[in-house]
C-alpha cells in the first residue's frame, strides 16, 4: 500500500507525463531497490500506457532491475583501464568478503555484485557504482571498508562522504577550462547581435561538433532554425559513454554555466523554448549541483521568461537522467530515451534537426560543443577560427588514462601531436594509443607525430595509453565484449555479429584459434560495416581491424594452427573414454592422428 502511494506521488510530480517514464521508473526503483511486476502494472495504469511498453523500457536499461537486485547494487566499472588497475581482483575480494557469487543477488536480498561498462572515471580507476553512486580510486582497504558498511547495513546516506569524492584532475587548461564566465555575458552578446548575425558568427567560427562526428555546428543550427514547425528544442548530449572519455564529466562539474549559456544561445538562434540535458546515469552525482546551477540562473533571469530583459525570449532547461545504455549517446536513440522509450536509434533521415524530440526540430550537441559555442558568441567567430588548424578550429579537451604518470584532463588547441601529449602526461615506453575510444583509432609508436585534428586523428576525447608491457589482444578483447554488451539488439547484423566476434576472441584467448578465425573477423567486419543500423555496429570492428594491421603478432602468437580449429576441445572430451578403456597410446589421441 505504501509503495502504491509512493508511485502515485512520483507520477503526480511528473504531471502524469508518459515521456517522463524513464525518470519515473528510476525513482520508483528507489522504493524497493527493484521494479516488481506489480509496480510496472501500476505505473502503466497511472500513465495510461500499455504494460508491455513499461516493461519494455524497464528491461532495456541496465540500471533498472526487473528482478530482485539487492538493497545494495554494486557494479564494478569494467573498462580496460579498470582492468589494468586491478578491478577484477577487487571484485573477487568484495565477493569473498561478503560470501557472494558475482552476478547473483545474495539469498537474504542484501547485495548484488557485478560489472558494468566504463563509468567515466578512468583517470581514477578502478571505480564502482553503488546504487548508482560512483566510488573511484578503489584499493583493497576501500573494498574492505565498503564490505563492512554493507555487512552493517549502513544506509548509503551514512557512508563516509570521502568515498564518493570525485577529482576533476585538470592537468592542462586552455580557453574552455580557463574561462571565468560572467553568467549571461554570452547571451547578452547574442541578443545584442541578433539571432541571424549570431548564427553567421557561429558559421564563421568553423566550430565542429565535439561528440565524435564533427558536424559543423553553425550549419546544424541553421537547418534547425529553418525547419518548418512551431516548437523547437535544444538537447545537450551528456551521455558520455565512450569508454575512456570523461571530459564532459569535468566540464559539467567545473563549467556548468558555460554549458547552459551555450544551450541558451542556441535556443535564441534557433527559436527554442525548451532545453533538455541528458545526463548519463553514471554521473548522478552531478545532478544536484547542476540543478542548483539551473536554479541560480532562473533567479538571475537567465532562464525563464524574457531572458536578459529580451521581451519574448523564453527558455528553460530540464535534466533527464540516463540509466546505463551506451547506445543512448547516439542522438536519435537519445531522443527516444528523452521521450521515455527504449533507446533504439531511429531511421535517419529524417534527422533530428527536422524531426527530433516529439518529432519537432531539435538541435543535439555535445557538452563541449555548447561550451565552445558560448565562447564564440562572446568573443566572435574570427577570434575562434584563428585558434587550432584550418579544418579544426578551437581547442579540444582530451581525457587521458592508462599508462602515464598524470592521467586526467588536458585541453590543447587542435593540431597538437600525439607525441607532445604523451610527453606532457608522463607516458613512457608507449606501445599504443587508442584515440577516441573503442570506436576510434588505435595507433602505434611509428605514428606519434600525427595530429589531434579532424583532418588527421579525429576524437571525441578519449586518449588511452598502453605501454610495452600490455597485451594489445587483451585490450581489444575488452572492447569487443563492450560492443556486444552494449548492442541494443535492434538489428541482427550487430546483435549477432558482435556476439560472434566475442566468440572468436574467446576462442583465440583460449589458444584454440586458427587462421580461419582471423578470416572470420574480416568477414564479420564487412557484414557489420555494410548492414548495421547505427554507428555502434558500424564501428564495432574498428579496434580489431586497426590492431590486426598494427599488432598482428598479438593475435598470431595465440594461433594453434593455420587451418580450422574447433573451439570445443575434442581430444580433452575423450579423456574419460580413455580412462575407462585404460588406453593412453598415440592412437587414442586426436592430435596424434587417432
Ligand atoms: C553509439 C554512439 C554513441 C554516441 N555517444 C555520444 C555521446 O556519448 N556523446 C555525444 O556527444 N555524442 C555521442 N554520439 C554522437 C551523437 O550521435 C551526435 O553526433 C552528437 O551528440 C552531436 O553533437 P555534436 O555535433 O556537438 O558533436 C554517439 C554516437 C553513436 C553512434
Ligand atoms: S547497430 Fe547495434 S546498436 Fe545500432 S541499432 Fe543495430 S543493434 Fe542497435
Amino acid at each position: 500500500m505504501e509503495a502504491q502511494t509512493g508511485l502515485e506521488t512520483i507520477v503526480d510530480r511528473y504531471g502524469g507525463d508518459p515521456t517522463a517514464l524513464l525518470q519515473i521508473l528510476q525513482e520508483a526503483q528507489e522504493i524497493e531497490g527493484w521494479l516488481p511486476p506489480s509496480t510496472l502494472t501500476r505505473l502503466a495504469a497511472l500513465l495510461g500506457l500499455p504494460r508491455a511498453r513499461v516493461e519494455g523500457v524497464a528491461g532495456f536499461y541496465s540500471f533498472l532491475h526487473v528482478e530482485r537486485a539487492g538493497r545494495y547494487r554494486v557494479l564494478f566499472s569494467d573498462n580496460i583501464t579498470d582492468r589494468m588497475a586491478g578491478n577484477l581482483d577487487l571484485l573477487e575480494r568484495l565477493c569473498s568478503s561478503l560470501w557472494l557469487e558475482r552476478g547473483k543477488t545474495s539469498e537474504d536480498g542484501l547485495v548484488l555484485v557485478d560489472t558494468t561498462s566504463c563509468t567515466g572515471m578512468c583517470d581514477q580507476a578502478p571505480a564502482l557504482l553503488v546504487n548508482g553512486r560512483a566510488i573511484p580510486r578503489l584499493t583493497p582497504a576501500r573494498i574492505d571498508e565498503i564490505a563492512e558498511l554493507i555487512r552493517s547495513r549502513v544506509p548509503l546516506g551514512g557512508w563516509p562522504a570521502g568515498l564518493f569524492l570525485i577529482e576533476d584532475n585538470i592537468r592542462r587548461s586552455d580557453m574552455l577550462l580557463d574561462t571565468v564566465l560572467e553568467p549571461g555575458a554570452a547571451i547578452r552578446a547574442a541578443i545584442k547581435c541578433g539571432a541571424q548575425a549570431t548564427l553567421e558568427t557561429m558559421k564563421l567560427s568553423k566550430l565542429r561538433g565535439r561528440g565524435g562526428a564533427g558536424f559543423a555546428t553553425g550549419l546544424k543550427w541553421e537547418a534547425c532554425r529553418n525547419a518548418p514547425g512551431d516548437a523547437r528544442y535544444v538537447a545537450c548530449n551528456a551521455d558520455e559513454g565512450e569508454p575512456g572519455t570523461f571530459k564532459d564529466r569535468v566540464l559539467l562539474s567545473r563549467q556548468a554555466d558555460l554549458v547552459f549559456e551555450g544551450m541558451t544561445v542556441c535556443a535564441f538562434v534557433i527559436g527554442a523554448a525548451r532545453g533538455l540535458l541528458y545526463l548519463r546515469g553514471e554521473y548522478r552525482h552531478l545532478l544536484a549541483p547542476l540543478q542548483d546551477a539551473l536554479a541560480r540562473r532562473r533567479a538571475a533571469g537567465l532562464l525563464g521568461a524574457d531572458i536578459c530583459g529580451q521581451a519574448g525570449f523564453g527558455f528553460d532547461i530540464e535534466i533527464h537522467l540516463g540509466a546505463g545504455a551506451y547506445v543512448c549517446g547516439e542522438e536519435s536513440a537519445l531522443i527516444e530515451s528523452l521521450e521515455g522509450k527504449r533507446g533504439i536509434p531511429r531511421n535517419r533521415p529524417p534527422y533530428p534537426v527536422t524531426h527530433g524530440y516529439l518529432q519537432r526540430p531539435t538541435t543535439v550537441n555535445n557538452v563541449e560543443t555548447f561550451c565552445a559555442a558560448a565562447l564564440v558568441a562572446l568573443r566572435g567567430g574570427d577570434w575562434y577560427a584563428g585558434i587550432g588548424t584550418g579544418q579544426s578550429t578551437g581547442t579540444k579537451i582530451l581525457s587521458i588514462s592508462g599508462d602515464c604518470a598524470h592521467p586526467g584532463i588536458y585541453e590543447y588547441p587542435f593540431g597538437v601531436t600525439v607525441g607532445r601529449v604523451l610527453e606532457d602526461c608522463g607516458a613512457e615506453r608507449t606501445q599504443a594509443v587508442q584515440i577516441s575510444g573503442p570506436s576510434g583509432t588505435c595507433i602505434d609508436a611509428t605514428e606519434f607525430d600525427r595530429h589531434i585534428a579532424f583532418e588527421d586523428l579525429p576524437t571525441a576525447g578519449a586518449f588511452m595509453i598502453f605501454d610495452e608491457t600490455r597485451d594489445i589482444f587483451e585490450v581489444v578483447s575488452n572492447f569487443v565484449h563492450f560492443f556486444a554488451h552494449e548492442s541494443c539488439g535492434f538489428c541482427t547484423p550487430c546483435r549477432v555479429g558482435t556476439t560472434l566476434l566475442c566468440n572468436v576472441m574467446d576462442k583465440l584467448q583460449n589458444g584454440k584459434g586458427s587462421q580461419h578465425d582471423l578470416n572470420q573477423i574480416f568477414r564479420l567486419s564487412r557484414l557489420l560495416k555494410s548492414a548495421s543500423h547505427c554507428g555502434l555496429g558500424l564501428t564495432a570492428c574498428n579496434p580489431l581491424l586497426d590492431t590486426l594491421r598494427r599488432f598482428r603478432p598479438a593475435y598470431e602468437r595465440r594461433l594453434e594452427s593455420l587451418v580450422f580449429e574447433p573451439a570445443f576441445d575434442l581430444d580433452g572430451a575423450l579423456q574419460r573414454a580413455r580412462a575407462i578403456t585404460g588406453r593412453d597410446d598415440d592412437a587414442a589421441h586426436l592430435r596424434n592422428g587417432g
